[in-house]
């Protein structure tokens, strides 16, 4: 099982203008780099365009974590596979053939993450999970980061351990939105290994140094 921890930056609220130097700030301490598509369809927010996108892939130094707030995700999903990012996550809510896209995620080279918005029910993907590499469970409904936690969404991610752990695949729990060194001990000991952060990173004075505490609040407080 792979209950390493992970904190993977979310860039949302980093400086757009200098995106390479603030990944390079993070690089040394983090695991993946977060990086949140949004295309003003499937959330009211426009990120980055495909072109942008591969930018930021390439001079990236941190594996990518693409984490696709879209619609059409059975289309644009196996693009950014082919694309050397190291995971694409896609929306279950944004996707009309769950299965064939996680397939065509994986033949096109990568890892694959399914992400369930607050409003949707673990029981909904339960018959994906042997399939994944990451779960994602929304602490926020997606769109903009600096929102609160969600902690109504903890009793989700227990469930979601619970069934993991029975299974014979293991992917990665992670939770995306809100997660700061107040909250990421709730969601650690709910069961999360991966978190995304956003604003506690990019606001904080030291985005390494605070990520270097959010895994040591997590790896304290984890339970598998
Ligand atoms: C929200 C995004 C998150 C966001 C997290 O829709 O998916 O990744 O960047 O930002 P914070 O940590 O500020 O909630
Ligand atoms: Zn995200």
């Amino acid at each position: 099982m792979d209950n390493r921890i992970f904190i993977n930056p979310s860039i949302l609220n980093a400086n757009f203008d200098d995106l390479e130097g603030e990944i390079d700030k993070v690089a040394k301490v983090s695991d993946q780099l977060h990086l949140d598509i949004m295309d003003n369809k499937f959330v009211p927010n426009f990120t980055f365009d495909f072109k942008r996108a591969l930018e930021i892939i390439a001079f990236s130094k941190l594996p990518v974590d693409a984490h696709l707030m879209v619609a059409d995700a059975d289309v644009i999903a196996p693009k950014y596979a082919e694309n050397g990012c190291d995971s694409v996550t896609f929306h279950f809510e944004a996707a009309i053939n769950v299965k064939q896209t996680i397939s065509n995620i994986k033949s096109n080279g990568s890892k694959v993450g399914l992400a369930i918005k607050p409003g949707t029910k673990f029981a909904q993907v339960e018959e994906f999970i042997d399939e994944l590499d990451l779960l994602l469970i929304m602490t926020v409904e997606p769109g903009f980061g600096g929102q609160s936690f969600m902690t109504d969404q903890m009793e989700k991610v227990s469930q979601a351990r619970a069934f993991i752990n029975e299974g014979k695949a293991f992917p990665l729990l992670q939770v995306d939105g809100g997660i700061s060194e107040s909250t990421i001990e709730t969601a650690a000991s709910a069961g999360a290994n991966c978190f995304v952060a956003g604003s506690a990173v990019y606001k904080s004075s030291d985005p390494a140094e605070t990520i270097v505490k959010l895994r040591n609040l997590a790896s304290n407080s984890f339970r598998g």
